[in-house]
């Protein structure tokens, strides 16, 4: 069932994943891994739809991993609940996962990804186990990026180094294991607007930003959000 609702769900950005798709078969590969930073989940969804639902239909076991930043840890340290999807809590209550819409997630450089809650499309999947998630503070993120640019001659965009940072984990893995891996993952955009934030990085200004569980309960146990 969900297979068949996947194969429908033709979101504008889902066109990577199918084009990734595409390439791939012609240079005669599959994904063991996909791997996406997350915000609210459109692009990780776009990136990650297509080969979800080959793992529904047709019995492929890529892992589907979203990364998300410490400092605001949704899909990792958040609570299944019904949310406001903003801030001002102006829309209806949706099922997600979220830390709560009124915290305010501290100042990172990949801003975009500093949304509370996930997409209740992504919230579900998460839920019943079809994709994984990971966090990772912003160091870790700006050293990625660094071996990233180095090596491809393009700086990625804070929020994308997310997504790079993973990739290197699983790089170091599959080299101690041994065990080759074919990775995608989706470089979301550059980083020529935020060369600021890398010469922080270079000037060891880069905080890792952890929110306190404290926090987190304060944010979700407001009165008017309910568990589902
Ligand atoms: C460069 C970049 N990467 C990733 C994102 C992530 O957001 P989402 O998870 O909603 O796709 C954004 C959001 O604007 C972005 O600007």
């Amino acid at each position: 069932m969900l297979g068949s609702v996947l194969n429908h769900v033709l979101l504008h950005q889902t066109i990577m994943g199918l084009e990734a798709l595409r390439q791939l078969e012609k240079a005669g590969d599959y994904p063991d891994t996909v791997i996406g930073c997350f915000g609210g989940g459109s692009n990780f969804s776009g990136i990650s739809f297509p080969f979800l639902h080959r793992n529904l239909t047709e019995g492929k076991g890529t892992r589907i991993i979203a990364v998300e930043p410490g400092s605001c840890p949704k899909l990792t340290r958040s609570r299944f609940m019904y949310d406001f999807g903003d801030t001002a809590g102006l829309t209806p209550l949706i099922s997600m996962y979220s830390i709560g819409h009124c915290i305010i997630p501290l100042k990172i450089h990949a801003g975009e990804l500093r949304h509370h809650g996930a997409g209740p499309i992504m919230s579900q999947l998460l839920r019943v186990g079809l994709i994984g998630a990971t966090s990772v503070g912003q160091s870790e993120c700006f050293r990625a990026g660094l071996i990233f640019a180095r090596s491809e001659g393009i700086i990625p965009a804070p929020e994308t180094t997310h997504a790079i940072a993973q990739v290197v984990r699983e790089a170091a893995r599959a080299w101690e294991e041994g065990k080759p891996q074919t990775m995608l993952f989706n470089f979301s955009g550059h980083g020529l607007m935020d060369l600021s934030a890398y010469e922080s990085f270079f000037a060891g200004e880069l905080k890792d930003y952890q929110v306190t569980d404290e926090e987190i309960m304060r944010s979700i146990g407001r009165s008017e959000l309910q568990p589902v």
